[in-house]
């Protein structure tokens, strides 16, 4: 069974090293695991909020797209695609609107650190605040929800987020009667390096002390490792590995044996000039390869279009019949659908639940089930076990084989399920062998689903 990871990378700078070895390498890792289905798309919706440049929006998308598929993402293998080639998300980001709490949105770190910053400076609490920045979380929330996400490995300041991801979710469900989403789980990466910056702070755009992975060449790349910061120990001096950047970016990169070679020769006096050489080669060794593909992949646009196009195919393929089925729920339905014609009630109708099984211990103490339809009919009755964990193995076979398992006995009037020519089910009776039939069809149908249900999972 796959695990189902997404996440999204907010389509505004230009990638460098801090973003490549804390989010690029480690989300293109786990994607690579076969219990891993992974969705990576950019969030250049989430990017209008954060920037109303057109060409820098243009250019950044690019060079994400770029960088990710030169770092080794397979976009055979993942899911990669524009947010704002998926139509599904704005339409879910409404729906969900519609039932978030605004008192939610009050609370969210980033708007509350915009009020706070007008509220210190005397202005007008709501000054320069769009309502993007204030629906950016339900944004958010459209965007796991409308694929089932189950896990979503973003940075600290991203938990929040997520948390409400699964408030609105839960909300949506709670109100409409059905587990229409699934919730998401928040996955922090502990063990991923944060590098430090050429300042030796906590490399960021924000500080302005990044070193770009790919910008500018190799050139350029030796340039600013030339830049970083160290202490004034002269060559022939020990240098102190731990509080030292260049070993820290260094190690981050390198085998084990490597990094211990590096220790020594700084415990050994290396001049700072030489260490950032070789510092620069050894990343040299990982970025020139990846760099070759990436510029590769920057001549030609229309091709990396075409990926993220295929992507979104492939996107909305999953999140297209959500949405349909979503709408129905909710009453936005076809107006020849026979409910408010028959005079039916128009409250929600609590749309169909998958089917069933139930368990439960007879009066003698022994372990049965029942399989249940989606309209909560009774198709089946086991037989007694006497070990619960034989009746759990009976229906993990039955899910696992899907409707092919039904080889029944036709009794007139009734079923019998059998499992390796052993009976272990039966049918209740039937008005007559039609009733019977239609039955039987039934039953494969909810075993059909009950499998499907189990590979999705
Ligand atoms: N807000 C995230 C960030 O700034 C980017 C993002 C947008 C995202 N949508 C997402 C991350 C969905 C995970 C899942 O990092």
């Amino acid at each position: 069974m796959q695990t189902r990871v997404l996440t999204g990378i907010t389509t505004t700078g230009t990638p460098h090293l801090g973003n490549y070895v804390g989010a690029i390498r480690p989300a293109i890792a786990a994607s690579r695991r076969t219990d891993v289905d992974a969705f990576f798309f950019m969030a250049d919706y989430h990017a209008l909020i954060k920037s109303d440049d057109p060409a820098r929006i243009e250019r950044s998308r690019l060079e994400i797209a770029a960088t990710w598929l030169a770092a080794g993402l397979d976009p055979d293998k993942v899911t990669f695609y524009q947010q704002s080639d998926i139509p599904e998300i704005p339409e879910l980001t409404w729906l969900l609107t519609c039932v978030t709490a605004k008192g939610l949105l009050n609370r969210a770190h980033a708007y509350k650190a915009a009020v706070d910053k007008n509220t210190e400076t005397g202005e007008d609490q709501d000054a320069g605040i769009t309502a993007g920045l204030y629906m950016y979380p339900v944004l958010m929330a459209a965007d796991i929800l409308a694929f089932d996400a189950q896990q979503v490995p973003v940075g600290r300041d991203q938990i929040q987020h997520i948390e409400m991801a699964r408030d609105i979710g839960q909300r949506f469900n709670h109100i409409y009667g059905r587990e229409f989403f699934v919730l998401p789980e928040v996955v922090i990466e502990e063990q991923v390096a944060t590098l430090p910056g050429l300042d030796g702070r906590k490399m960021s755009k924000s500080y302005d002390n990044t070193i770009p992975l790919f910008a500018g060449g190799a050139k350029h790349l030796r340039e600013i490792i030339m830049r970083i910061v160290t202490d004034s120990r002269m060559p022939g001096e020990a240098k102190d590995p731990e509080s030292s950047s260049l070993f820290t970016i260094f190690r981050a990169f390198a085998s084990e044996t490597e990094s211990h070679a590096f220790r020594r020769a700084l415990e050994e006096g290396i001049g700072w000039g030489e260490a950032k050489q070789v510092l620069y080669e050894r990343l040299e060794a990982d970025i020139a390869p990846m760099r070759e593909r990436y510029e590769q992949l920057i001549a030609r646009p229309a091709d990396i279009e075409g990926i993220l196009r295929e992507g979104a195919r492939k996107a909305r393929a999953i999140a297209g019949p959500k949405i349909a089925a979503l709408r129905d729920a909710i009453g936005l339905r076809a107006m020849s659908s026979a409910n408010v014609a028959a005079g039916k009630s128009t409250q929600v109708q609590k749309a169909a639940k998958p089917p069933r099984f139930a368990s439960f211990r007879d009066s003698d103490g022994s372990f049965r089930f029942r399989l249940f339809s989606s309209e909560g009919e009774e198709l089946l009755l086991s037989k007694s076990f006497k070990d619960p964990k034989e009746a759990g193995a009976v229906q993990k076979r039955l899910k696992t084989l899907g409707g092919a398992a039904a080889t029944v006995r036709s009794l007139p009037r009734s079923l019998v399920l059998a499992l390796d020519d052993e009976p272990v089910a039966t049918a209740p009776e039937y008005a007559d062998e039609l009733e019977r039939d239609e039955a039987l069809s039934y039953l494969r149908a909810a075993l059909d689903s009950l499998a499907e249900q189990e590979k999705s999972e």
